[in-house]
């Protein structure tokens, strides 16, 4: 049973890793025996993680809308450990209040942070998968994961429109690359979550107000923890899920089966 999620000997690259959804994905990818390479913008809290996980961690500072520097990192882990088997295309950012507050409606959207989302959530996204692709495809074999939302699965009130779009894109992305890489035998599959207490916006969630007005959409009446998302991340990391790909899976308390 244990080698159905065993990573022993494997080498992942989670980004936006010191944080919230990606700092408890790549807990479980080195509890299960990985090597991690943790990307992020912050380094300050990418040095407390680092600390925490102990060996087999290594950490880069980087902003992902720096497309040669991201590049170059994956290539560089890649190179530096002879193989790449899991790259967790993870860092994301809001994009401002859904269309219910004044500052969330269509014309309220200014070009300069529809771009920014735009870099951060979809383009960075590809940019991880092209690189990782590159190395994966010499290997024939790979897990590609990238974190979308149930905001890319239908219409969110409570998000901005450049966060629906990219995750919405984020999506079709899985789909797409799955296909090419299938014949290379590497996975490519999503993660769509829904609410969780994390630190993103500001950490705005962990408001009560807010985090009720979250957890007032889901069916099991709250949000999640982080710790939440670490079943999913591990099945499509490992051995378990060896006949999944171009699937992107829901983790948010059944929101989705509304
Ligand atoms: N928290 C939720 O409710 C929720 C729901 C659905 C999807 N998501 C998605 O989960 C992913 C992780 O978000 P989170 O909720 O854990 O947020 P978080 O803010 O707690 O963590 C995000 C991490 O990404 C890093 N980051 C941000 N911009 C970066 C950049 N340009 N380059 C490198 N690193 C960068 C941050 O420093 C932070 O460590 C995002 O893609 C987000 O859209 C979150």
């Amino acid at each position: 049973m244990n080698q159905l999620f065993t990573l022993e000997g494997k080498t992942a690259i989670v980004t936006g890793a010191a944080s919230g959804l990606g700092l408890a994905v790549s807990e479980c990818l080195h509890a299960a025996g990985a090597h991690v390479a943790l990307l992020d913008i912050d380094a300050d809290a990418l040095s407390k993680v680092a600390g925490s996980l102990g060996e087999r961690v290594k950490t880069a500072v980087v902003d992902v809308s720096d497309r040669s520097l991201l590049r170059a990192t994956i290539d560089s882990v890649a190179e530096t450990h002879g193989s790449l088997d899991i790259v967790v295309a993870n860092a994301g950012v809001t994009a401002g209040p859904g269309y219910l507050t004044d500052a969330g409606q269509i014309n309220a959207v200014e070009d300069e942070r529809w771009d920014r989302v735009v870099e951060v959530n979809l383009s960075s996204v590809f940019v991880t998968m092209q690189a990782a692709a590159k190395h994966m495809k010499q290997q024939r074999s790979g897990r590609i994961i990238a974190v979308s939302s149930v905001a890319g699965l239908r219409s969110e009130v409570m998000c901005g429109y450049a966060y629906a779009a990219t995750k919405a894109a984020v999506i079709n992305l899985v789909r797409q690359t799955a296909m090419e890489l299938a014949q290379y035998n590497v996975m490519v599959n999503g993660i769509a979550p829904g609410p969780f207490r994390t630190n993103i916006a500001g950490g705005r969630i962990r408001q009560p107000e807010v985090e009720a007005q979250f957890a007032s959409m889901v069916p099991l009446g709250r949000i999640a923890e982080p710790d939440e998302i670490k079943g999913l991340a591990l099945l499509l990391a490992s051995p378990a899920s060896s006949f999944m790909t171009g699937s992107t899976i829901a983790v948010d308390g059944g929101i989705m089966a509304k």
